[in-house]
């Protein structure tokens, strides 16, 4: 099962991305936004020049993010399937996937407008082990820690009101694209992001189930 998550910033992508996982955890997962977001914790020299991309809602350069997608597809924990999250986005990106040989099962398309995007980054947090939350719409158990690790929830330094609005214009300028892209190859499935989580999950796990 090789699957393309695909949406604007903050449609739910990391959230879903969870769930599908506790359905098939053979898959391997891959967001090219949690390992460039580790590289920058760790400060590699990918991180350092990746930083001010991501600071300032812009995208990583194809040379950096590229090489370092597909060297994590070619690693052995993928044989059993993989779920992209953030990889790709832009066609050239996608034209390099194609590239690697990997056939996909399915292009999941995760829709929700701007208005709404807007609401749910702004109430995002995030602990040390990348799991997500919303201060309304999906709180911890205890206010401002992780239920899983216990760490303290923070917010992404790229959620700043500015820093979205570019992120959605970099998303409909250079992203969407995609979507024709894929829907030209009968490979794109749209699920309504609007919905409560556990309805997106149920949508998307029948979706997926015809894939199989
Ligand atoms: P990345 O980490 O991929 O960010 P993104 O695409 O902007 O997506 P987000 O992580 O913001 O949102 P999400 O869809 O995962 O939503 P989430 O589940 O968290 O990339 C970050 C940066 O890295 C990029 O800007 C770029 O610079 C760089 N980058 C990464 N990949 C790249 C590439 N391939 N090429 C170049 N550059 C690259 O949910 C959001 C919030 O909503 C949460 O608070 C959640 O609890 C809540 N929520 C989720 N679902 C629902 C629901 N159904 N109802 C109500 N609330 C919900
Ligand atoms: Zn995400």
């Amino acid at each position: 099962l090789n699957l393309i998550l695909l949406g604007p910033p903050g449609a739910g992508k990391g959230t879903q991305a969870e769930r599908i996982l506790a359905d098939f955890p053979q898959i391997a997962y891959i967001s090219t936004g949690n390992m460039l977001r580790a590289h920058v914790a760790d400060g590699t020299e990918l991180g350092k020049e990746a930083k001010s991309y991501m600071d300032s809602g812009g995208l990583v350069p194809d040379e950096l993010v590229t090489k370092m997608a597909l060297d994590r597809l070619a690693q052995d924990d993928t044989r059993d399937g993989v779920l992209l999250d953030g990889f790709p986005r832009k066609v050239t990106q996608a034209e390099a996937l194609a590239g690697s040989g990997r056939k996909l099962s399915g292009v999941l398309l995760i829709d929700v407008d701007d208005e709404e995007i807007v609401r749910r980054v702004s109430g995002r947090r995030v602990s040390k082990s990348g799991r997500v939350y919303h201060v309304d719409f999906d709180p911890p158990k205890h206010e401002g820690r992780c239920d899983v690790d216990g760490s303290v929830l923070i917010q992404r330094d790229d959620d700043k009101p500015e820093v979205v609005r570019e992120r959605l214009a970099v998303y409909h300028r250079d992203t969407a694209p995609l979507i024709a892209y894929y829907e030209d190859q009968g490979l794109l499935a749209r699920v309504d992001g609007t919905r409560p989580p556990t309805e997106v999950h149920d949508h998307i796990r029948a979706t997926i189930a015809t894939w199989r």
